[in-house]
């Protein structure tokens, strides 16, 4: 089994990561904690467990604590994520599943410390936990498995400022004090980065909730606009499909605001199926990267040295390539088989 902490800002796409890992029988999720980023660290931990029982992970813990950037002030996007983080979805209580306090304290060190070299970070949020973990636990290169982190634009525009990426943009000191804690590690011990670059070439149409409607059985939304058949908030009586359903109606209609198309860019799944070994024939470069932490104009502005035209050994390895529609289709598998059963 894959073991793996996530570390989220839930969001409409890492809603979609965490019904991914939840539909993997072979994905031991021993808990979940959230940062500041698309919603706040309190919503980002409630949307968190309202999306795991509705998979059937109620059990799985959810930290609340935390998430503040470490220097600059926290910032949410209700435009990309609405006011609350998941779109149009109505959410069930699933307080149970909420821990208060620090999970760096009482999730990340004691289960990396009981269980060394067994467990996978995933990181789908700002940097702002890992740079906390860091500090407090220098060893963590060493104690897990193995980091995976959606994050950063090379050489490609940025979805927040021209160059920025969101999850950069919002604690680049924190991302920061990540990167250059890896310098000088083995490559098999650097963080994998998943990038917008690749990250945008999985674009999730609304034929994909049609599709699997019909392997479910429930009604198709047929979201696509214009559609006659078109229907409105979902009630089709499966409450994860309707979950996902009124979150990507959300989604689409932000990418579509923005010139991106009728369409939904699902970044965290991505990473998340990196994370649990999704066989997507990936690629990857070692590279030095840094990121812009002082200038307004490039804050959260990821540099890598691909050219290494500085004197500086490689400190992450960076996703160049995946198979799109592999990815595609497991996030299928797992609308079908969760809200199937
Ligand atoms: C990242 O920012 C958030 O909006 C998404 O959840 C993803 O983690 C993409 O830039
Ligand atoms: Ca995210």
């Amino acid at each position: 089994p894959v073991r793996l902490i996530a570390d989220v800002d839930t969001g409409i796409d890492d809603a979609l990561a965490l019904i991914y890992l939840a539909a993997r029988q072979d994905v031991d999720l021993v808990g979940v904690s959230t940062t500041t980023g698309n919603t706040t660290a309190a919503l980002a931990a409630r949307n968190s467990a309202a999306v795991l029982a509705l998979a059937g992970r109620g059990e799985v813990p959810v930290w609340t604590g935390g998430g503040r950037p470490l220097v600059v002030e926290p910032a949410t996007t209700p435009l990309t994520h609405g006011d609350e983080g998941l779109g149009h979805a109505e959410l069930p209580d699933a307080a149970d599943a909420l821990r208060p306090g620090d999970p760096i304290a009482q999730l990340w060190l004691p289960q990396l410390r009981e269980h060394p070299g067994e467990t996978t970070l995933l990181v789908t949020g700002p940097m702002t936990n890992l740079a906390l973990a860091l500090r407090a636990e220098p060893r963590l290169p060493e104690l897990v498995r193995r980091i995976v982190i959606m994050g950063g634009a090379f050489n490609h525009p940025g979805n927040t400022l021209p160059t920025a990426e969101w999850n950069a943009w919002c604690d680049p000191h924190a991302a920061h004090e990540v990167y250059a804690a890896f310098e000088s590690m083995p490559v098999d011990r650097l963080p994998i980065i998943c990038p917008l670059n690749v990250t945008e070439t999985i674009e999730l149409h609304p034929a994909l909730l049609d599709t699997a409607a019909a392997a479910i059985g429930v009604p198709a939304p047929h979201l696509n606009p214009g559609d006659p058949r078109r229907r409105g908030p979902s009630a089709t009586g499966n409450a994860l499909f309707d979950l996902v359903t009124d979150a990507l109606r959300f989604y689409f209609e932000f990418h579509a605001d923005h010139g991106y198309g009728y369409l939904a860019q699902v970044h965290d799944l991505l990473a998340a199926e990196i994370a649990a070994d999704e066989p997507l024939g990936a690629r990857y470069e070692p590279l030095w990267v840094d990121v812009e932490a002082g200038s307004a104009l490039t804050r959260g502005t990821t540099v890598a040295d691909v050219r290494h035209l500085l004197d500086r050994s490689p400190n992450a390895r960076v996703l160049t390539a995946v198979d799109a529609q592999a990815a595609l289709r497991a996030l299928s598998d797992a609308l079908e088989a969760l809200a199937g059963r």
